[in-house]
């Protein structure tokens, strides 16, 4: 594609990054184009950006320095789903929500469902390492990562990892290719680990006056010793962006939605110690299982609907995706408070309470605003990291947390990724501008 309109397509994702059009898109569609126009970018120093379905929440798919952006989507086939070695192998414009589907038909099981599962792409999730509501049981994209083959820049192709179950071999160059947020080399092939399908699961939905009463609970049921599959936590002002979809006691300033998988009999007595944590405590509305599988996806349908049905609510929207020790989850919300109070931001926040990655959305109509959001933003990442969290538990750092970086990571750090980074791409055209801060950043 080179009309402008063409690459207009192309020049965002689902962040509010702003990038110039791209000058021109590729639209691969076998990997000799990805080894191709990586050849070609290379020798003539232009920059090139890696893409699957873009919608990535960082920044991390725009070309924040024009030039190429390589599409992958319709690299989109399944070429394999192994049963007997419980291994899928991928290419990257594969749907993941897609992917799901084939593996439960098989009676297996691929745990990372970040909540855009219907449009997103496995060749993105692994760029960023996606994670979603299982990660708290299942853990995120890179533990379910055997193998890749990578396009370098330059044109060169590489298989790294492998397709058995265990294996130690050397370097886990695979394990740094994911979440490498398109900055060391382009997916042409992913080689997945699967797991046996979960037979039964229960779905419990507990109702809190306030999201501290909320979060004191979150705090009682991960000292259950049960291990919930998820347990997502949603404050005040999202609840109401959902009950319009999903009827939710009108008492309830808070919500957890937690669900526990596995056979019948686990999932009964895991379901009721849960419950009996959730209820025992102070500011609970109610604690209730899903009385069926169409409640259940109703629930999930509201949750996963989280994302657009917030961003209706102000003309901006910046979702993170800070990640703290559990424990201090309670913390980080009255931080959050004081704040949006301090800064007097709007602001919204759900996410996965059990990791203690919450997704702190500010909102706002009027640009005037802005300078306001901006200053929030830094103190969460600061509040973040003083409580001993991360900067990003699943979205990546892309363009928008780049210039943070310094806040969670030392200089000496820093400059090592680096120089991994001009390992792969010495004259670091691919994905430029995404992790590591500009040069000449007051922390640089
Ligand atoms: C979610 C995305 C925003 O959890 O990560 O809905
Ligand atoms: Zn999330």
């Amino acid at each position: 594609i080179g009309s402008e309109d063409g690459c207009r397509a192309y020049a965002a994702d689902d962040s509010d990054v702003l990038a110039p059009n791209p000058d021109v898109v590729v639209l691969a569609a076998s990997a000799e184009d990805v080894q191709k126009t990586l050849a070609i970018a290379e020798r003539q120093g232009v920059p090139v950006t890696p893409r699957a379905a873009g919608t990535g929440r960082t920044g991390g798919a725009v070309p924040a320095a024009g030039g190429i952006v390589l599409a992958t989507h319709a690299l989109a086939q399944v070429k394999d789903i192994d049963t007997r070695e419980r291994i899928a192998v991928v290419q990257p414009g594969v749907v993941t929500g897609v992917l799901h589907a084939l593996c439960e038909k098989e009676g297996l099981f691929y745990p990372p469902d970040p909540n855009s599962l219907d449009t997103c792409m496995i060749g993105g999730n692994v760029a960023e390492n996606a994670g979603g509501p299982r990660a708290l049981k299942y853990g995120v994209t890179r533990e379910y990562v055997l193998g890749l083959e990578v396009c370098l820049m330059g044109g060169k192709a590489l298989r790294v990892g492998r397709r058995t179950t265990k294996g130690v071999t050397g370097y886990d160059v695979t394990a740094l290719l994911v979440g490498s947020e398109g900055t060391l080399g382009v997916f042409t092939e992913i080689t997945l680990r699967l797991v046996a399908k979960p037979p039964e699961i229960a779905t419990i939905l507990a109702l809190f006056t306030d999201v501290h009463a909320c979060a004191a609970a979150v705090a009682r049921a991960l000292g259950t010793g049960v291990s919930p599959r998820c347990i997502e936590l949603l404050d005040s002002p999202t609840l109401d962006a959902i009950r319009a979809q999903v009827s939710i006691d009108p008492r309830a300033g808070a919500m957890l939605l937690c669900e526990v998988d596995g056979d019948a009999k686990g999932v009964e007595t895991q379901a009721m110690r849960l419950g009996e944590a959730l209820s025992s405590g102070d500011g609970v509305v109610d604690v209730v299982a899903a009385q069926d599988a169409a409640q259940r996806a109703r629930l999930w349908a509201g949750r996963r609907a989280l994302s657009s049905a917030t961003r209706k609510l102000a003309r901006h929207k910046i979702s993170e995706d800070v990640v703290v020790p559990r424990f201090q989850v309670p913390e980080l919300l009255h931080r959050v408070d004081r704040i949006g109070e301090e800064n007097r931001t709007r602001h919204l926040t759900y996410g996965h309470a059990g990791d203690g990655n919450l997704h702190v959305n500010f909102l706002w109509d009027d640009e005037a605003d802005k300078a306001r959001v901006d200053r929030s933003i830094d103190q969460l990442m600061r509040a973040t990291i003083e409580l001993g969290g991360t900067l990003s538990g699943e979205h990546g750092i892309g363009v928008t947390k780049a210039e943070f970086l310094p806040l969670e990571q030392p200089p000496e750090l820093i400059e090592l990724q680096r120089a991994v980074k001009r390992v792969f791409d010495p004259k670091e055209l691919l994905n430029p501008g995404k992790i590591f801060p500009a040069p000449g950043h007051k922390a640089c």
